[in-house]
């Protein structure tokens, strides 16, 4: 283990928290995954051999950076979509931090406009932690993009399970897909790809 890296992931977490427990304007918040999901996460990139990983919602880094360390072991590498000029440039100051910038793909720009110029198959894994009643729309390309056999993980499913409730309702009806909920952190909902590629 990186103790300079895990040093660096306690910083976050603590500024993560001072900072939201004292914004309420959620532009300004970090919003960050909690620790047990982060190393969820990387378990789960280890375990499925993820070296193409698409995270939606990037914030300050915290989720990617957790990601990028697995994917980094790996030979993978993250691509992280924030929309937000101002978080964009925080990430990017932590991912230099970290030493895992070249690991790292920021996209800055509107995650349903990146998901349309993706290609079919691209992405082994996606990490969605963005804006829930976006989730809906973005269903079509996400599931296009994830290949057959990738791991869909979406955030909130059980902190916010109203939010959450018509995209979780698509993707169990959507036959080409196997899903379940696991019950760590705010509450990971995840979805595999059972279907071939156009299907
Ligand atoms: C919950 S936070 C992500 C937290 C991050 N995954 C972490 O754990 O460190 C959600 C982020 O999604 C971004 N966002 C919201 N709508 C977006 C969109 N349409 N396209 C891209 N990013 C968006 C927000 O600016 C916010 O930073």
């Amino acid at each position: 283990m990186d103790q300079s890296l895990e040093h660096f992931l306690a910083e976050l977490e603590e500024f993560g928290q001072a900072n939201d427990r004292s914004i309420s304007d959620r532009p300004l918040r970090m919003l960050n995954i909690t620790r047990d999901t982060g190393e969820f996460l990387a378990v789960l990139v280890h375990a499925t051999g993820a070296r193409r990983i698409l995270e939606i919602g990037t914030s300050n880094g915290y989720s990617t950076l957790w990601l990028a360390r697995a994917a980094r072991e790996l030979g993978g590498r993250v691509t992280t979509i924030e929309l937000s000029e101002f978080k964009v440039g925080m990430a990017a100051k932590n991912f230099s931090c970290s030493g895992l910038a070249k690991t790292i793909v920021q996209i800055q720009d509107e995650a349903g406009q990146v998901l349309a110029r993706q290609d079919d198959a691209a992405y082994d894994l996606i990490f969605l932690d963005s804006e829930r009643p976006e989730y809906p729309g973005w269903w079509p390309d996400i599931r296009r993009v994830l290949r057959p056999g990738g791991l869909l993980v979406v955030d909130n499913a059980t902190s916010h399970p109203l939010e959450m409730a018509p995209f979780v309702a698509l993707v169990k009806a959507d036959p080409g897909f196997s899903t379940c909920l696991v019950p760590v952190g705010n509450g990971e909902f995840m979805a595999t790809r059972i279907s071939p590629v156009g299907v």
